[in-house]
């Protein structure tokens, strides 16, 4: 059983359910705060000018993020407004290589790539046919190019990100040609990354040093054809968090020495000048901190017996999207309430057959207004949430280190759904 996926701090919920309206997102600050410090002790050790990022798809509330800069990260940034929020946070000043992180689209018109530049971000561009937009918004000093090295993997089919299947990177048989063009229109220094896929399955051990092995393959290949040499290279983000209770936990120490070896080991066989490692982890630095806790609101013992709660999966939509599991745990509102384990299905009230957090789950015998805890719904989770059947989303609070809670989010209003409509 491990005690990561199976834990959740319950004197708060049990304090937090008194004070506030269910279903609500539940951060923990203290599990945060370690995450980050983990993860770039582990890298650090062996990478004494390692840069981490924060993947801000993951979870983009302000206050989740400030945390993060302050435990020294920068940041991954998908889309415009992700730029935006993370500009809005203030912090400006102490960016790792004067800038506020890397941007990382895909698809994206010359319009989105300016306004990430003019922000401060590093482009990271997604294909040779992004680069002529370069000379529309004017060709930086230094610019990274997004490489498919052909293989990929993940834990759920739609998050394998490479190999001939996928809609990102440039093919790494192309790599050659893209620095040579970027070169040849005056870009002075280069960065290569590669995101293969979210959610590496954690049995994978050899995967991170494997797959940089390849891709230090490619920045030789690069070198030797262009004379082009790698200043930065970003592994990408996609380390696996256990959301089964029999899962083990990822060992980051393990996966910082073996990607320590393949640096070794091939810039010793192309004779490369090490470029600095960066890596944009989201879900292994928010994943855990996040609970989504809500109330059952009816028991219904039909054909199976389903628990139906006050979220629904446009809270938390991995279950409904991919068929993702997630642990619950069950506190009973009453003493008394005992009753045999029993299996059953958690419902929300969207009008999709989708829409069940867990399925056929062997839970604590559940009553109308047991409260019910959604484990590892710290990210991908409240950011991937949408208003179908026009059903708000909630509110998110953090619990802070000295157990106080800070609101970060109030739940939305049907005014907040309708705020967009202009008649
Ligand atoms: C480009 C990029 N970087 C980083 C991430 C973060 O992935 P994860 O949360 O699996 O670490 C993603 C996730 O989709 C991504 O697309």
């Amino acid at each position: 059983m491990n005690k990561q996926v199976i834990y959740y701090p319950e004197d708060a919920v049990l304090r937090a359910v008194k004070q506030f309206e269910t279903p609500f997102f539940l951060y923990d600050e203290a599990r945060l705060r370690e995450n980050c410090r983990n993860f770039k002790k582990a890298f650090s050790r062996h990478f004494p000018n390692f840069w981490p990022l924060y993947a801000v798809k993951a979870n983009s509330n302000p206050e989740i993020l400030k945390i993060i800069a302050e435990e020294g990260f920068d940041f991954d940034a998908s889309s415009p407004s992700e730029v935006w929020i993370t500009r809005k946070l203030g912090k400006t000043e102490d960016f790792a290589m004067s800038s506020i992180g890397m941007f990382t689209g895909n698809y994206n018109p010359a319009s989105e790539l300016k306004y990430a530049k003019d922000a401060g971000y590093l482009l990271n561009l997604d294909d040779i046919s992004m680069i002529p937009m370069l000379q529309e918004i004017g060709v930086s000093e230094f610019i990274s190019l997004r490489i498919n090295p052909g293989v990929g993997k993940a834990t759920i089919e739609s998050n394998v990100f490479a190999g001939p299947n996928a809609k990102y990177g440039i093919p790494f048989e192309q790599a050659a040609q893209a620095y040579a063009m970027v070169r040849d229109m005056g870009v002075k220094r280069f960065g290569i990354h590669m995101m293969t896929g979210s959610n590496v399955p954690i049995g994978e051990k050899n995967y991170f040093g494997d797959i940089i092995k390849k891709l230090l393959e490619v920045v030789a290949d690069i070198k030797e054809k262009t004379g082009v040499e790698i200043e930065l290279l970003n592994m990408g983000g996609g380390f696996g968090v256990p959301y089964r209770p029999e899962e083990d936990s990822l060992n980051m120490e393990e996966i910082a020495l073996s990607v320590r070896k393949a640096f070794d080991e091939q810039c010793e066989k192309y004779g490369l000048k090490e470029p600095h490692l960066m890596a944009e982890p989201g879900r292994w630095i928010t994943a855990d901190m996040g609970f989504l806790v809500s109330r059952v609101d009816v028991i219904k013992d039909g054909y199976k017996k389903f628990v139906g709660i006050d979220a629904s999966s446009n809270d938390m939509p991995r279950p409904s999207i991919y068929g993702a599991y997630h642990h619950v745990s069950v506190i009973q509102a009453r003493e008394s309430s005992g009753g045999k384990p029993e299996t059953v299905s958690i419902a929300g009230k969207i009008c999709e057959n989708n829409d069940q957090l867990a399925q056929d789950r062997e839970l604590l015998h559940c009553e109308v207004g047991d409260i019910i805890v959604i484990h590892n719904c710290g990210a991908h989770a409240y950011s991937m949430g949408h208003n179908y059947n026009g059903r708000l989303r909630h509110a998110e609070y953090l619990l802070r280190i000295d157990g106080s809670f800070a609101k970060i989010r109030r739940a939305e209003t049907f005014e907040d759904l309708y705020a967009t409509i202009l008649s």
